[in-house]
């Protein structure tokens, strides 16, 4: 067996690493499962398929199985795919709409103004700690062009990636944030704010609805901003916090 020199094993770990960075890691992950079933470049064998189930993909090879995403037309006009970002182990999961141009920059989600306000929410009314307590996605991957909702064909296109998203993390609440985000996660028009506030059952998780941030940007009353802090007190209730 030829062994490889410092350089390519550097270059492999370096990209690895950018993997890692893309699959929503924030620190590096260290559990034995990771590599031993895992991705790594420098191992070859095969990923498991998302089609086979019999057990639920780690979020590296969910990230692993969505690639250079070419399955709908909001790929034309991305710069980055937006997986995912915080713990991959959490208990709490917030699930937004879809990237917008911040994120779409910078390959992360919610880094732009809804994102500070998602933050605050967080760490300020939660307490929690945003990249140590949460894992934070969206309903479609890529930058819809202009901002605009994501079409039914471009949602259906990343739905199987966000509920693999969601069995590899097992958390214990979901929070949709507003309208898109429910009514994708609830396959129903939901009128976001009648039902905010209200438990629900996501493919066996417990989904709490609420407000988007950038709707609460938008109509900044202290109704609405009462209405977010009962939901998410539902939540620290639920998570026992
Ligand atoms: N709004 C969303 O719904 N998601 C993001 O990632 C950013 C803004």
């Amino acid at each position: 067996m030829q062994i490889p020199d410092r350089n390519s094993l550097l270059r492999e770990l370096k990209n690895h690493l950018f993997f890692l960075k893309d699959a929503g890691y924030s620190e590096i992950p260290c559990e034995s499962d990771l590599f031993t079933e895992s991705v790594s470049p420098l191992n070859s064998s095969p990923v498991k398929s998302m089609t086979d189930n019999k057990k639920a993909n780690s979020l590296i090879e969910v990230r692993e199985e969505l690639g250079d995403c070419t399955r709908c037309k909001l790929s034309q006009g991305r710069k980055n795919i937006v997986f995912g970002s915080g713990n991959p182990k959490a208990d709490l999961v917030f699930v937004g709409e879809g990237p917008g141009a911040d994120e779409d920059e910078q390959g992360l989600p919610f880094v732009g103004r809804a994102g500070k306000k998602l933050t605050e929410i967080i760490e300020k009314g939660m307490l929690l700690d945003r990249e140590k307590d949460t894992y934070i996605c969206n309903i479609v991957k890529c930058r819809p062009p202009g901002n605009r909702d994501p079409e039914k064909e471009e949602i259906a296109a990343c739905n199987p990636f966000l509920i693999q998203q969601l069995k590899a993390i097992q958390p214990r609440v979901v929070v949709a944030l507003g309208k898109p985000a429910a009514s994708t996660l609830l396959g129903r028009n939901v009128p976001i704010t009648k039902e905010r506030g209200t438990w629900h059952d996501y493919e066996g998780f417990k989904l709490m609805l609420t407000l988007h941030p950038a709707y609460l940007l938008r109509a900044y009353t202290i109704e609405n901003r009462k209405a977010v802090q009962s939901d998410m007190k539902k939540v620290l209730k639920e998570l026992g916090r």
